[in-house]
């Protein structure tokens, strides 16, 4: 398995032996291995939760072929060993163009996922995404991972955005790396399996969601370890540390889509980088641009929103064409495998992020997991750039593609 070569946060933090890594990675050879896992380790609707789409998760089922169906043509005789893939990002240097997409409830689906998701990321310096609706608050999770923090935002419009520009002082205080707002969710549409599941309103543990945590007995323990999941930055506000307040609250405050004009405002406030996530059409990235947004991130929310959008890797060489070169691009959206994230850079992007595989990683493995998987990509990033003669992440652009489904804008 990889070794992660870059100096650990906290030198004195458990990590993984060799041995123990490459014992995981007998039991979970990929990603794949992990979310068959998951199930069997944490409350059915934990998993439910972070595995589900939109609908009847139509939009992941695409944006996993759309992947699937492209290829990218060998090269051979040119490299005798893997090549590194460290990059930079908005003048940061990371070990690899792989990072940690924001997520809204890591830890309903493990205890404490956030910020052993933090950990891992700082450990392996990869980007690490807190989300403002994540289990771990802004100052936590920027200890966590003071070299690889990101922050996302969603629009909190009341009182003519009190709280989100007192989010962007947080951040600022905790010299977060790069802060994200997040256009692509103007309205949260029904996803099938989490509402089945109980949780579509408030967290009200019925007596069968009891049941399934009482026969999850490590996912019990980390629930003993870390406390009940919330809203932490957001709780900070609502002055409360119960779920269904801090939700009520929320919902009253927070929600829509940022328009331009607020895009700006807030690009005015933040003194560092800055990216918009959701974004499809390259027109909206053009616009973002002018507009002095640095990063462009391409996703269609892990098909979570409608199924009716199309794959992001199909908008990716799009945007590329439109803002590459004047922007950081940056793509989820499906990611599964170090192979995937060799596609994206081969069209262009800067960097691919992951999401669910995550989830899966901490629900399969538990604590261990986020640390497992980085590997596991890094790993498979290497190999896929050494099949195709890739010498860094970005020659791997100068690679031929078939990408059938590439949208013709
Ligand atoms: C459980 C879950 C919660 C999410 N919460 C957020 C969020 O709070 N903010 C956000 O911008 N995106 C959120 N996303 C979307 C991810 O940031 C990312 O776009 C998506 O997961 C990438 O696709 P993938 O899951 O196929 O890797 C969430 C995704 C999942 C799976």
């Amino acid at each position: 398995m990889h070794d992660i070569t870059a100096k650990p946060a906290n030198p004195s933090a458990a990590t993984m032996s060799k041995l123990e890594r490459d014992k995981n990675h007998r039991r979970f050879p990929t990603t794949a291995w992990m979310r068959r896992q998951a199930p069997k380790n944490v409350p059915f609707f934990a998993y439910e939760y972070c595995d589900t789409g939109a609908g009847n998760d139509g939009g992941i089922a695409d944006n996993w072929s759309a992947f699937d169906k492209v290829k990218v043509v060998p090269r051979y005789g040119i490299m005798p060993s893997l090549p590194p893939v460290d990059c930079e990002l908005f003048g940061t240097k990371y070990s690899a163009p792989i990072g940690m997409a924001p997520m809204g409830g890591p830890s309903l689906v493990w205890p404490g996922a956030d910020l052993l998701m933090a950990r891992a990321a700082q450990r392996a310096r990869i980007p690490y995404t807190l989300s403002v609706a994540g289990g771990a608050t802004i100052e936590d999770a920027a200890a966590a991972a003071p070299d690889v923090f990101w922050l996302q935002l969603y629009r909190f419009w009341h009182d003519d955005h009190k709280i989100g520009f007192d989010l962007v002082r947080r951040a600022q205080a905790v010299n977060c790396k790069v802060l994200t707002l997040t256009l692509d969710v103007p309205v949260r549409t029904t996803r099938s399996r989490e509402t089945y599941a109980g949780l579509a309103g408030e967290f009200k543990p019925n007596a069968r969601m009891i049941y399934e945590m009482l026969i999850r007995p490590r996912w019990l323990m980390a629930l003993l370890r870390n406390g009940y999941p919330r809203f932490a930055t957001i709780s900070h506000y609502a002055n409360s540390t119960n779920t269904n307040e801090v939700i009520k609250y929320a919902r009253q405050r927070m929600g829509g889509a940022f328009s331009w004009e607020e895009v700006k405002r807030y690009r005015d406030a933040w003194k560092g980088p800055m990216t918009v996530k959701g974004i499809m059409h390259p027109e909206d990235a053009e616009k973002a641009v002018a507009l002095g947004i640095d990063g462009i991130w391409v996703s269609n929310h892990g098909g979570r929103q409608i199924e009716a959008l199309p794959a992001s890797v199909d908008c990716l060489p799009g945007i590329v064409a439109a803002v590459g070169g004047k922007a950081t691009v940056l793509l989820d959206s499906g990611v599964r495998s170090g192979s995937d994230v060799m596609r994206a850079l081969a069209l262009g992007a800067d960097a691919a992020f992951a999401g669910k595989s995550f989830l899966w990683a901490v629900a399969a493995l538990g604590d261990e997991g986020p640390d497992q998987l980085v590997s596991l990509y890094i790993d498979e990033l290497r190999a896929s750039l050494g099949q195709i003669g890739a010498h860094t992440p970005k020659d791997a652009r100068n690679a031929k593609i078939l990408h059938p489904g590439a949208i013709k804008f």
